[in-house]
């Protein structure tokens, strides 16, 4: 039912632990062959149902909702993994789990904070004894631990929960944010609720972190959202790429407020100010609906943190299976993360802008660097040389600006576009793109690709993640994504990254502006099977300015 996500960081050495962690790496060994589906970089436990992700310091620490004893969602304690580099974890054991009163019953999804002194604090859901949801913090044991192996839970647990007197609803009352400070010194931290179906995040202040009061206003509601999850409230420059701690509150910031809607099962957010004396979040106008999402295919219960040391925010997402539960139950887990995502304001200020960690490219070998060409309409360009079920693949196009594009005449939800249209039909600008995870006879693949039209007399790009035809086993969730990218293709490029990974298709359009994420379980193209082409599938003809493809190393990961 809940999701989420934590973390935290620390400056110190961790050398001579991370060598005797690393040892118990293997103790699970994947034959790819006999585990097809199971991601080579993307972040997943040894087994069992996972989500959440993280927040850092000298070492990234990421916690994730794990259940120890199956495949699928039971028992939830916080496993705790660390990375020196967002890339390669080493697992530790788990960090909370159930132990006293407060949460007896299940340690839910919550959040890290970094206290003065870099001190972390984590904040998380219990479920008590009577089944209520309420807030508890733990805090590391051995500060000089740079592993912050141990927990120690507040005596004074639960510092929130739902009483007569609050109205709260002891069954939606979940998932604290990291808090910040405002301007009086005083700590502020979101809690996802609702009241009847008014969604929520409720403000809570505190002095020292641990005398919690409840703020008479929620800090942002909207109704008919439902139940808000994993909420996220964070500063973002302006201008430019870097990140900011999550206290700032300046003329240089925007505030971004995310939220997981239960309803929707998509994490969605909305752009605006924050108002630091009333402690109240505007939106911007035309964005006081749920209408802008961080990725628009698989996706929920994403946290960010702000990586002081790099100086930058990073988003991380936690992607469920696509198959039934009974395969899940087969393969041993379920459950991935996406890659750490940088997140900025796009210049418009009127949307984010993702991109994975420049430490993903790391992983890369064997780099094929086609050059720029001319793409025939019909045409299936095959890219030899890469390994096809791990890659990283980034090509740009260029369209004919002479072409009339096909006409929109009524707005359509870009989902429905795509799976109406699919890469089969063919309008003069589009379908292009990429096909992975190809079977050798095409029986099998998995497109993602553009196609523009001409809506109000304006350019309207489209990009899908097309999967109804990426298995012969029909037992998976095979639904068609799609995304607006707001690019205008007569003065700028189309550029489409991808990420395949075993089981996973993770896309960024127009350089980061519209993220798909999707999973795929091939029974032809698996393995050393699978083939990766870009293609045209329309009647003009589209230019491919560049196209540089690379084989992914395996990371550790646990
Ligand atoms: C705290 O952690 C440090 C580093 O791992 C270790 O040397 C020290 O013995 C620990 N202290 C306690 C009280 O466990
Ligand atoms: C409290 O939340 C639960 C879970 O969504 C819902 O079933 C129940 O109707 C709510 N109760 C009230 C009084 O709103
Ligand atoms: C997980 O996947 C299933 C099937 O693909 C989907 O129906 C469900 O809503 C997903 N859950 C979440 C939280 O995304
Ligand atoms: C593709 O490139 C060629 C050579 O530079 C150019 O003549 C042609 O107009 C371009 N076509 C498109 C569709 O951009
Ligand atoms: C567009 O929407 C209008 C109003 O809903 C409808 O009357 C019209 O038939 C639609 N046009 C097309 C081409 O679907
Ligand atoms: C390309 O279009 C043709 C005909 O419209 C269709 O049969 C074929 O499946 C399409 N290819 C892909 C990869 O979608």
């Amino acid at each position: 039912m809940t999701m989420f996500i934590s973390t935290i960081s620390l400056f110190t050495l961790f050398s001579a632990i991370y060598g005797t962690a690393a040892t118990n790496l293997h103790t699970f060994s994947s034959d790819s062959y006999n585990q097809p589906y199971r991601t080579a970089y993307h972040f997943q436990p040894p087994k069992n149902w996972i989500n959440g992700p993280l927040r850092y310091g000298g070492l990234y620490h990421l916690f994730y909702q794990y259940n120890p004893k199956g495949a699928v969602w039971g028992n939830i304690v916080w496993a705790h993994s660390v990375s020196k580099d967002l890339v390669n974890w080493t697992p530790l054991d788990p960090a909370i789990f159930p132990s006293q009163p407060s949460d007896i019953n299940g340690c839910w999804s919550g959040s890290a904070t970094v206290l003065p002194g870099n001190k972390p604090a984590i904040l998380y859901t219990g479920i008590n004894p009577l089944n209520q949801q309420v807030q508890n913090m733990a805090k590391p044991k051995n500060l000089s631990d740079p592993f912050l192996r141990e927990w120690v839970k507040s005596t004074k647990n639960p510092l929130m929960a739902p009483t007569s007197a609050n109205e709260i609803n002891s069954s939606s009352f979940r998932d604290p944010s990291t808090a910040w400070l405002g301007q009086d010194g005083h700590w502020r931290v979101l809690v996802g609720s609702k009241r009847r179906s008014r969604g929520m995040a409720l403000l809570y202040r505190s002095k020292d972190f641990s005398d919690w009061v409840q703020a008479k206003h929620p800090l942002h509601s909207t109704l008919g959202s439902g139940m808000w999850e994993c909420p996220d409230f964070f500063p973002v420059l302006k201008n430019g790429q870097l990140g900011v701690d999550t206290s700032v509150n300046d003329d240089y910031v925007r505030h971004v407020l995310k939220v997981s809607l239960d309803d929707k099962k998509h994490d969605y957010y909305m752009i605006g100010s924050y108002n630091g004396a009333r402690d109240r979040f505007i939106p911007d106008k035309g964005f006081e609906e749920f209408v802008l999402r961080y990725d628009y295919g698989k996706y929920y219960a994403s946290k960010t943190f702000f990586d002081d040391g790099e100086k930058r925010r990073v988003l991380l997402g936690w992607v469920n299976e696509s198959s039934s539960v009974a395969d899940d139950i087969k393969k041993g887990w379920s459950g991935i993360h996406t890659i750490p995502r940088a997140i900025w304001l796009h210049k418009s200020g009127k949307q984010l802008v993702q991109w994975p960690v420049e430490e993903i490219k790391k992983l890369r070998e064997k780099p094929v660097n086609l050059s720029p060409q001319t793409l025939k309409g019909g045409k299936f360009l095959q890219i030899n040389g890469v390994t096809a079920t791990q890659a990283d693949v980034e090509i740009s196009f260029e369209v004919n600006k002479l072409i009339e594009a096909e006409v929109l005449d009524n707005w359509t939800d870009p989902k429905i576009l795509c799976s109406q249209k699919g890469s089969s039909i063919k309008s003069e600008l589009g379908p292009f793109g990429l096909l992975v995870f190809a079977s050798e006879g095409l029986q099998e693949f998995t497109s993602v690709f553009f196609r523009i039209f001409k809506y109000q007399n304006k350019n309207l790009v489209l990009l899908c993640s097309d999967q109804s035809r990426s298995s012969l086993n029909k037992n998976n969730d095979l639904t068609t994504y799609g995304a607006f990218v707001d690019v205008e293709p007569l003065h700028e490029q189309l550029s489409l990254r991808t990420l395949t990974d075993h089981s996973v298709v993770e896309s960024f359009g127009g350089e980061g502006r519209a993220c798909i994420t999707a999973r795929v379980y091939p029974t032809l193209a698996i393995n050393d099977k699978a083939q990766l082409y870009a293609f045209n599938n329309g009647t003009a003809d589209v230019n491919i300015t560049r196209l540089n493809a690379w084989s992914m190393k395996k990371a550790q990961i646990n």
